[in-house]
C-alpha cells in the first residue's frame, strides 16, 4: 500500500505539471543581440487562447513595449474556422506597435490541401484591417531611430511541408530558391520572417541578418534543454528553440503558443537588436 503511496505521488505531480504548462503557463523569454529596437516574436498559436480574446498575450506584449510584433505563422489551425479571437487579439496588438504576419504550414494548408479557401480569404481580410502587415514574399522596410530595417516574409512551396499528403520526400530550400521568389538580399539591416527554421543556414547565406522562425514547438517535448521531434515526425530536429548562429547572421527560433507540449513552456520572445 505505502509502495502504491509512494509510486502515485509523482504521477500526480507529473500529471498536474502537464495541465498547468498546457492549460496555464505562458513565458517570457529575452535574448539581448544589441540595443536600439525591441522586437517583440510570437509563432505557432493554434487554437490556444491565453485568456479572453488572448488578452495574457497582449498584455504582457504591451508591457515590454516593443518596437516591431512578429507573428510567424500558424496562428490558426488547418482546421479552424472561427477567427474571431484571432482577429481581436490582432486589434490590440496593432494599439502596441507595427505588426508583422506570416503564413505557416497551416495557414499555407487551407488552399493547398483544399480544406478551407474560404477561412485563408477571411484571415487575410482580417489581417488587412485589424492594420497588421501580411508579408507573402513580399517586403516592406521602417525606419527605428537611425535605422532602417527591410522587413521580408518569405513563404517557401508547401512541398517544404508535406509531399502528397505525406511528411516523405520533402523539398529542401537553398539559397537560390529564396533568391527565385525574393530576388537578392536588399541592402542594409534585413529581418526575414520565416516559418520553418530547417533551412537556416540559407536564410543566412541569403544575406537575413536576422530570421525569425517556429513551427517546430520547440520539439513539443524537451529534455535537457533538446526538443525531441519535430512535424515533420523527425527525432531531435536541429532548430528548436534560440539563436543559433551562422556566421554573425543569426535565426531566432521561438518555441511557440500552442499545441500539447511537455517541460516546454509556451512563449512570447522578447529581442533586443
Ligand atoms: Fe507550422
Amino acid at each position: 500500500m505505502n509502495k502504491l503511496i509512494l509510486a502515485a505521488i509523482p504521477a500526480a505531480a507529473f500529471t498536474g505539471y502537464a495541465v498547468y504548462e498546457n492549460a496555464a503557463s505562458l513565458s517570457l523569454r529575452y535574448e539581448s543581440l544589441g540595443s536600439g529596437v525591441r522586437i517583440a516574436h510570437i509563432s505557432d498559436l493554434h487554437r490556444r487562447r491565453f485568456g479572453r480574446n488572448n488578452r495574457r498575450i497582449t498584455s504582457l506584449i504591451a508591457s515590454e513595449k516593443p518596437d516591431l510584433i512578429f507573428i510567424t505563422g500558424d496562428i490558426i489551425s488547418r482546421r479552424q474556422t472561427r477567427l474571431n479571437t484571432v482577429e481581436k487579439m490582432l486589434r490590440e496588438l496593432v494599439k502596441i506597435a507595427p505588426v508583422y504576419v506570416i503564413f505557416g504550414n497551416h495557414e499555407q494548408g487551407l488552399t493547398e490541401e483544399f480544406i478551407n479557401a474560404e477561412v485563408q480569404e477571411r484571415l487575410i481580410e482580417i489581417i488587412k484591417l485589424s492594420g497588421a502587415k501580411l508579408l507573402r514574399n513580399s517586403r516592406d522596410f521602417i525606419i527605428i531611430g537611425e535605422r532602417r530595417l527591410n522587413i521580408i516574409g518569405y513563404e517557401p512551396d508547401y512541398s517544404v511541408y508535406k509531399s502528397d499528403g505525406c511528411y516523405t520526400d520533402l523539398t529542401p530550400v537553398t539559397k537560390a530558391d529564396i533568391v527565385d521568389v525574393l530576388g537578392e538580399c536588399p541592402k542594409g539591416e534585413t529581418l526575414l520572417l520565416a516559418h520553418n527554421p530547417l533551412f537556416g543556414k540559407a536564410y543566412a547565406e541569403w544575406g537575413a541578418d536576422y530570421t525569425f522562425s517556429g513551427h517546430v514547438h520547440g520539439g513539443i517535448v524537451r529534455i535537457f534543454g533538446k526538443g525531441i521531434l519535430s512535424p515533420e515526425r523527425k527525432f531531435l530536429p536541429k532548430y528548436t528553440k534560440g539563436v543559433y548562429d551562422f556566421g554573425g547572421k543569426k535565426l531566432l527560433v521561438s518555441a511557440g503558443l500552442g499545441k500539447l507540449r511537455l517541460f516546454n513552456p509556451p512563449e512570447i520572445v522578447i529581442y533586443d537588436i
